[in-house]
């Protein structure tokens, strides 16, 4: 929660983990716009976990749990996907919960996109693939998204001068998606057995486009904030170039994704040269040893 005894933050979401504070137009605004700078992160990071997981996540848990994802599977595993289910739906609570309450301390209205950007392009990719291949891609996205996250979590709480509330959520939610993340390793590997070996081969081809889809930065909703604090159109721009371009995503992408990529390296797909290649083009690392994965 937030109140409670919180008398040495210095910040509502670590300045190290948000690209655009590190640019000397972004470092240069008034303090208190740098901290709206921060808070505004923290707005999307928690309205992201949240709409990814309850209209993204748990539609695929639910769908494991209640059986209408037509896999065969141990009825273990759909236990679990329930208890997945419920971690999801108070994840959602949490950072909804959350972000209220940050509202509601600093004042600060949350300048958030109807649609958050992952979202946005996930939504186009479906609409592009045929329709009886679009729960397969639903549950490549939900693989790919829970062996992403933990990763991404981990980081985090180390910070000593983060809000106590922003550190225990993240924390907790952290602790759970290591299970989620062994949980849907060990479901790709049931999944993968039981694909044709044709719609393995477009299974895999669209992974590398699944991992950009989920951690590329939401550069749209980025824009729109970096106007609203004054800085010009060509300054906007700037400061994305600078931040975003070059090799940063890229580099960023690739080893973010090495954990992912060894799941799907370890079904054997780099063996076929196409999909190898198709890897190695949008950046990630295809020679990565394969990990064991344990049920836990
Ligand atoms: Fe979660
Ligand atoms: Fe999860």
């Amino acid at each position: 929660m937030v109140d409670g005894d919180d008398s040495s933050v210095t910040s509502f979401f670590p300045a190290t983990l948000v690209p655009i504070a590190r640019h000397p137009l972004v470092g240069g605004l008034r303090p208190d716009l740098y901290e709206q700078v921060l808070v505004q992160h923290l707005y999307r990071y928690l309205d992201f976990t949240a709409k990814l997981e309850y209209l993204v996540v748990n539609r695929a848990a639910l769908g494991i749990a209640h059986g209408s994802v037509d896999l065969d599977l141990p009825e273990e595993m759909r236990l679990d996907a329930l208890k997945i289910y419920c971690d999801e739906a108070y994840h959602t609570l949490m950072s909804v919960d959350l972000l209220q309450q940050i509202v509601a301390r600093t004042g600060i209205e949350p300048q958030l996109p109807e649609e958050p950007y992952f979202l946005h392009r996930l939504a186009t990719l479906r609409e592009s693939v045929d329709a009886p291949l679009r729960p397969l891609l639903d549950l490549l996205f939900v693989i790919v998204s829970e062996t992403l996250i933990s990763g991404n979590l981990s980081a985090i709480p180390r910070e000593d001068d983060l809000l106590p509330a922003v550190r225990d959520t993240i924390r907790d939610h952290a602790t759970d998606e290591g299970r989620h993340h062994t949980y849907f390793a060990i479901f790709l590997r049931h999944l993968w057995g039981q694909l044709d070996e044709r719609t393995r081969r477009w299974a895999a081809l669209r992974v590398p486009q699944l991992i950009h889809i989920f951690l590329a930065p939401d550069t749209p909703s980025i824009r729109a904030e970096l106007r609203g604090y004054g800085l010009s159109r060509d300054e906007s721009e700037q400061v994305l170039a600078e931040v975003f371009g070059g090799d940063t995503v890229r580099q960023y992408t690739r080893s973010s994704a090495q954990q992912t990529v060894r799941h799907f390296a370890a079904l054997g797909i780099m063996d076929d040269p196409e999909i190898r290649e198709a890897f190695e083009r949008e950046g990630f690392d295809t020679d990565l040893a394969a990990t064991e994965v344990r049920a836990v």
